[in-house]
């Protein structure tokens, strides 16, 4: 494509220079990267007159993976992707050359819109990659009185996704996937609490996880929103990358269906003095193991980061793919497949270790050791210091323990 288009022309039809970039199976032209760095020498995509963000490639590759390998797992045939805020169309073009799907964009910048119907052009895509001026929830709600009812929407914003999100769940019908990116990660995690409490409507606190409640507090929220239109969500994959949190959420109609999702909802518990981690019914002042005053955040969701034979369907399918992250999306979800299935948050090794006054095992070795006694332990995406276990609170810090005694005492034999 790069030998069809222009560049010197283009950049001079539309005002600001451009530069062609492959991601994928695609090829578009974006706002020349050199031209948006900080002084730092990083490019700052948020400066350039449309938004593309390379770092999102990976974003991008599980989004068309996920449609997919969930369509072929549903039977579904005619996709429909609403893509709300396209910025350079990438995402939209990629669904559509990559799924097969068809795609109604929007971007609120004419700037976007124009560019992103171009890419559409340039990847002989147009015929199934519509794009328009226009805010996201009116976008969406023009769609629903067309009497149009997507497959998925990807919502994926400048930080918090929730100005979309009621409009999103409006959109779907008798259901759907919600495709949600969220970037406001310091209010997520704890890092804002004011904000936290404010947007999300949670008890604020930051945990020794707090890369998982980020990810459980957007997931939790979903289904409360969810709920409240009478839909039951169910988290489908749910992760946290570079800066962002993404959660893939299927949604049905019905108020059991939504009272069901609801049960999928607690408080996250994270112990400051004894490490304790886990899930409470009701915010309580004492940690259950020790009894001192413990940190609380919820309501969050509870329930598994991912639906295993979806997760498996996907890393079998990145050899047949062009991604622009292959590698990256491969070990992300082998790395999600081994620790969904256990559902309490992640230990830290190292906290652990302050604790008990001790040098860190090697993480590998206590996964090891909990599996040897019979319970399920995995590595975490979340933190290469983080492991989790379904092992009692108590086994888990004393396997550690154990571990840490007997390299102390093969260092000194
Ligand atoms: C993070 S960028 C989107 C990136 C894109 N989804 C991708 O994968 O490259 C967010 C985009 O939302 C657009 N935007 C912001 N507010 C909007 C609104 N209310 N309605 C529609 N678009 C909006 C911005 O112009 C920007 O292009």
């Amino acid at each position: 494509m790069s030998a069809i288009v222009d560049v010197k022309a283009l950049s001079e039809k539309l005002g600001y220079p451009v530069e062609i970039v492959s991601e994928g199976s695609v090829e578009i032209v974006v706002p020349s990267m050199e031209k948006y760095k900080r002084r730092d020498g990083v490019y700052e995509p948020a400066w350039a007159p449309v938004f593309y963000n390379p770092r999102m490639a990976l974003n991008r590759d599980i989004s068309v993976l996920f449609l997919l390998v969930y369509s072929e797992l549903r039977g579904l045939n005619e996709l429909v992707v609403f893509e709300p805020l396209t910025g350079s169309g990438v995402r939209a073009v990629r669904y559509a050359a990559e799924t097969g799907a068809y795609v109604y964009a929007a971007d609120i910048s004419p700037a976007a819109a124009r560019l992103a119907a171009l890419n559409a052009r340039i990847n002989r895509v147009e015929e199934r990659v519509r794009v328009e001026i226009a805010d996201a929830n009116e976008a969406m709600h023009r769609l629903i009185r067309r009497g149009i009812r997507p497959t998925l929407i990807d919502i994926d914003p400048f930080g918090s996704p929730l100005p979309f999100l009621d409009s999103a769940i409006e959109s779907l019908g008798v259901g759907g996937v919600l495709a949600i990116t969220a970037t406001d990660t310091a209010p997520l995690s704890g890092t804002h609490p004011r904000a936290l409490r404010r947007k999300y409507d949670v008890v604020p606190g930051r945990t020794a996880w707090e890369k998982e409640q980020a990810v459980r507090i957007l997931a939790g929220y979903i289904i409360r929103r969810a709920a409240a239109h009478e839909y039951g969500a169910r988290i489908l994959l749910a992760y946290y990358s570079d800066y962002y949190v993404r959660v893939y959420a299927e949604l049905r109609r019905g108020a059991r269906r939504a009272d069901e999702a609801l049960e999928q909802l607690s408080y996250g518990i994270y112990c400051p003095i004894c490490n304790f981690t886990g899930y409470i019914n009701y915010p309580g002042p004492r940690c259950p193991h020790c009894g001192a005053r413990p940190i609380i955040v919820g309501p969050l969701y509870r329930g598994k980061l991912c639906d295993e034979e979806l997760v498996e369907a996907m890393a079998e399918r990145i050899d047949r793919m062009k991604l622009a992250e292959s590698k990256r999306a491969r070990k992300l979800l082998n790395q999600l497949r081994s620790e969904c299935s256990i559902e309490k948050p992640y230990y830290r090794l190292d906290k652990i270790c302050s604790m008990l006054h001790l040098s860190m095992p090697r993480i590998e070795e206590v996964v090891e050791e909990l599996n040897r006694l019979g319970y399920k332990a995995a590595r975490t995406h979340f933190d290469p210091r983080g492991f989790r276990t379904n092992a009692p609170h108590i086994i888990a810090i004393d396997t550690v323990y154990q571990l840490a005694l007997r390299r102390i005492i093969a260092t000194r034999s």
